[in-house]
């Protein structure tokens, strides 16, 4: 089974605090660093480059949304900054899907670069099953939702989705064994739960199979963020 090295997801919200971050996590296993929506519209490409300098995979967590040709073109330009993760919404269906990878693709050839692999957001782990059926107004449950949207992404020729590790189980008999589970919603014991809905540890995680880990407060906001990731990490990557 892949297993990758914890993803850090960097939602703070200056570039000192990112050089100060990046700094403290240097070091084995190098953490995969996950830009967000925030820092990259305030500071765009010139930060993906600041933090490939600085010796990290990228994963561009962008999560398109939009009318395939817009998706095409947008994942165009992401593939050319060459990164090694981005996202896209499964929400948007097939025709959407397929169009964003044909983008990235695109977009990584311009350069010579390695196309990122392209994963599907499922559902938020934000999203519980109340918000699903009363605000969404989705009738499936949350597990047969997310159960069809990684078909669907498999189909659209993703590499993976994002989603709980608790749905891993689920996740993992409707698509091949190449296919990646990264999960956000961890938290080590002790840790704030924050606005997750559905969290797990570390350890958690690595028994549930997940392939990656993604961890952002409880790294970003935590006294000693070295100590935090290396922690993190060691629980994860135990064999
Ligand atoms: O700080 P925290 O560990 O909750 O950060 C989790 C990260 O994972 C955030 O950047 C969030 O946008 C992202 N994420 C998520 N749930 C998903 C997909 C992405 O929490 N389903």
């Amino acid at each position: 089974m892949i297993k990758l090295a914890p993803i850090v997801a960097i939602d703070v919200a200056d570039l000192t605090q990112v050089t100060i971050l990046l700094k403290e996590l240097s070091v084995a296993p190098r953490p995969i660093i996950k830009i967000g929506m925030e820092l990259f519209y305030h500071f765009g490409p010139a930060l993906v480059r600041q933090v490939q300098q600085a010796g990290f995979a990228v994963f561009l967590d962008l999560k398109l949304h939009d009318i395939p040709n817009t998706v095409e073109r947008a994942m165009k330009v992401i593939g050319a900054l060459g990164v090694q993760f981005t996202t896209i919404h499964a929400a948007g269906g097939l025709e959407m899907l397929t169009a964003g990878k044909r983008g990235l693709i695109a977009g990584a050839q311009s350069v010579g670069a390695a196309p990122a692999r392209l994963l599907a957001i499922t559902q938020l782990t934000s999203i519980d099953e109340q918000i699903l059926h009363e605000q969404q107004h989705v009738s499936l449950s949350l597990g047969e939702s997310v159960q069809e949207y990684a078909r669907l992404s498999q189909s659209a020729g993703l590499a993976g989705v994002v989603c709980s590790a608790q749905e891993v189980s689920l996740i993992r008999p409707v698509v091949d064994a190449s296919f990646l589970c990264i999960t956000p919603g961890i938290r080590p014991l002790n840790a704030k739960q924050d606005d997750q809905k559905r969290v797990v540890t570390p350890a958690q995680a690595r028994q549930l199979s997940t392939n990656g880990i993604v961890v952002g407060r409880p790294i970003t906001q935590a006294k000693n963020a070295q100590r935090a990731y290396q922690q993190i990490a060691a629980e994860f990557m135990e064999e």
